[in-house]
């Protein structure tokens, strides 16, 4: 994005308290960020704030003497090598479908030939209007980009598609074209996540074991998430009494050993591996044939380290964008923080457990690490977390593979 030059257009929906960071994100990667904000946008975040943040002065007024003297409309609109509208309200939307220009930023839309790309943010049953769906089919059909909604809690109180993309969600939208209709539609569409989930059994003899309390909650949650997100999902489960989300493939297993194995055999095409399971640390190393009698006072039980499943994906060469979980009763973030470095993570999601904590429960709290941010999740029902951390690796991930694959800006998401 290198000294692309953008229109950054806000419109007047609570989304627009997010476009400070999306200045900085653009900027970040090189962008020149002119914003335009219209009358009703200025009610949701201060011109002070977005000039401090792009370093020019906003625009607002198409009857401004002073800032046309400076650079006036049509000659801004030529400049732009992108128009990018977020939020994109609805009324905003109906000024562009019907070509009306009212204000200084219909005005540039009108006035240039860079691309257009809008992230539409509205209450959702406003989004399923119909008349709102024909504006964007209109606006869609004459080339302009529709980065999301997406879906999740709106400011109204209210769940469903509606919000704006994250600010990440939509740079990584420019940047990568290819994935806006996923991104717009479903975040990971297209994606493959592999999860594992729950405890693990080390036999004993033929009818004991060594195990622990996870109930597998955590790991289906996330399952059922990632599904939600548009992701082909695989999970890895122990042996649990949670209900399969539909439309989730289970691979059943028992040991450390069984859920390294089936991890490994289904590994080539995943593109996110998420390792919730609590997998046994140690196994016993001579399994008994039959029962074991009790006839012995003391039983002594010969135990050796499993391998760890997480580690040996991490390790893989051309491995899978890798997430792991550390349960820690103590030292929550310095305890994450070595695990993320030694297993060569990602990123890692780190809970405290104990009896009723982190493990069990229907709610759990967390924190995420990784290389150069972390995040705060504090208590709340399992799903509801999970579709949170989902959203937040989906756009780690993202991020990572336009890193990766260092794409060009194309000509059809920005002017050359
Ligand atoms: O299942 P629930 O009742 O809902 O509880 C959720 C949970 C507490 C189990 C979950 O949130 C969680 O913390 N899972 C990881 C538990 C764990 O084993 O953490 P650990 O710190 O011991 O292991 C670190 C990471 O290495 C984990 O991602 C683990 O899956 C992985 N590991 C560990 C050992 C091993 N042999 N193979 C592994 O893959």
């Amino acid at each position: 994005m290198q000294k692309k030059k953008i229109i950054l257009g806000i419109s007047g929906g609570i989304a627009a308290y997010k476009t400070p960071e999306l200045v900085r994100r653009l900027k970040s990667r090189g962008a020149e960020v002119q914003v335009v904000v219209t009358r009703s946008a200025i009610e949701f975040v201060t011109e002070t704030t977005l000039q401090a943040v792009s370093g020019l002065p906003v625009r607002s007024n198409l009857w401004d003497t002073n800032a046309e003297a400076a650079m006036g409309h049509i000659e801004l609109a030529r400049w732009a090598d992108l128009v990018l509208i977020a939020p994109a309200t609805a009324e905003i939307m109906a000024r562009l479908a019907a070509g009306s220009a009212p204000d200084l930023l219909t005005t540039l839309c009108l006035a240039t030939e860079a691309p257009i790309a809008i992230a539409p943010a509205m209450n959702h049953v406003m989004w399923s209007n119909v008349a709102v769906q024909k504006n964007r089919d209109r606006l869609e059909s004459r080339g302009m980009q529709i980065l999301g909604p997406a879906h999740g809690d709106q400011a109204c109180g209210e769940n469903g598609l509606g919000r704006m993309l994250e600010p990440d969600d939509i740079v990584a939208a420019i940047l990568v074209p290819k994935a806006v209709p996923e991104i717009a539609a479903k975040p990971l569409s297209g994606k493959t996540v592999m999860i594992t989930a729950g405890p693990t059994r080390e036999a004993i003899d033929s009818v004991r074991y060594i195990s622990n309390r996870s109930s597998g909650k955590m790991g289906y949650a996330l399952a059922a998430a990632a599904r939600d997100a548009g992701a082909k999902v695989m999970l890895v489960s122990g042996p649990v009494a949670v209900p399969l989300p539909e439309n989730v493939v289970r691979f059943d297993t028992e040991s450390a050993a069984d859920m390294y194995s089936v991890v490994h055999q289904h590994l080539e095409s995943v593109d996110i591996f998420i390792g919730a399971a609590a997998v046994a640390d140690f196994h016993v190393v001579d399994v008994a044939a039959g029962k074991i009698k009790k006839t012995a006072k003391e039983l002594s039980l010969d135990l050796e380290r499993t391998k760890d499943v997480l580690a040996s994906v991490a390790r893989l060469p051309d491995r899978p964008f890798t997430v792991g979980f550390a349960a820690e009763t103590d030292n929550l973030r310095e305890y994450a923080l070595g695990k993320l470095e030694r297993k060569n993570l990602h990123m890692i999601v780190a809970n405290l457990v104990g009896k009723n904590l982190g493990f069990e429960t229907d709610r759990n709290a967390v924190e995420v690490f990784w290389r150069g941010g972390e995040a705060s999740f504090p208590i709340a029902a399992k799903d509801k977390l999970a579709e949170d951390l989902v959203a937040l690796i989906g756009t780690q991930y993202l991020e990572s593979i336009s890193a990766d694959t260092q794409i060009e800006l194309p000509t059809i998401a920005i002017r050359d």
